[in-house]
């Protein structure tokens, strides 16, 4: 039996001030997109900015439905809204951030395992790493240099892909 151990690293940052113009924007966008959730049943509003390396940025929102299952995610919104519009894009960073009337969010909301394993595609047919920062309005902000970080055990089988 071997122990293995993997270390990620990460950022760690005391509010969006502290981040670089270019993150900044990127969270800002974020932020603004909020709006345009669509999220009547759970009243959590989740946004995403995606900016790719040509310098355009995409946006994405969780869109709701009552047959439950049918919604999606902010971050796969965006992500397919890429596939299906530029896909040979690059993604460079995108940035992720939430907001409810429920209750306050202190600290960052980190994507679930779906858009993990999604963003996890893109950085593999890409093969350059994705920056995802996790922004908590007017708080705390968590950024990892590659979605190998979150995610280091996605399902990857490439006898699978056909290369398509
Ligand atoms: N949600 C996202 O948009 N992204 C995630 O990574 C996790 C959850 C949405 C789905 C649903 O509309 C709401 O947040 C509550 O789960």
């Amino acid at each position: 039996m071997n122990l293995l151990n993997i270390n990620i690293s990460f950022e760690e940052y005391a509010g969006i001030a502290e981040l670089s113009e270019n993150d900044r924007q990127l969270c800002e966008r974020a932020e603004q997109t909020l709006s345009n959730s669509y999220s009547p049943y759970s009243k959590f509003k989740v946004g995403t900015a995606i900016r790719l390396t040509s310098g355009e940025t995409i946006l994405g929102s969780n869109q709701e439905n009552l047959a439950y299952p049918s919604g999606l995610c902010a971050e796969r919104v965006a992500l397919f809204t890429i596939g299906a519009t530029y896909p040979n894009a690059v993604i460079k960073s995108m940035a992720i951030t939430a907001q409810t009337d429920a209750f306050e969010i202190l600290k960052p909301i980190t994507s679930c395992g779906g858009c993990l394993q999604v963003m996890a595609e893109f950085e593999r047919k890409q093969n350059a790493p994705i920056e995802v920062i996790f922004y908590c309005l007017g708080g705390e902000i968590l950024k990892v240099p590659s979605v190998k970080s979150l995610l280091p055990f996605s399902f990857v089988e490439d006898r699978l892909s056909s290369g398509n």
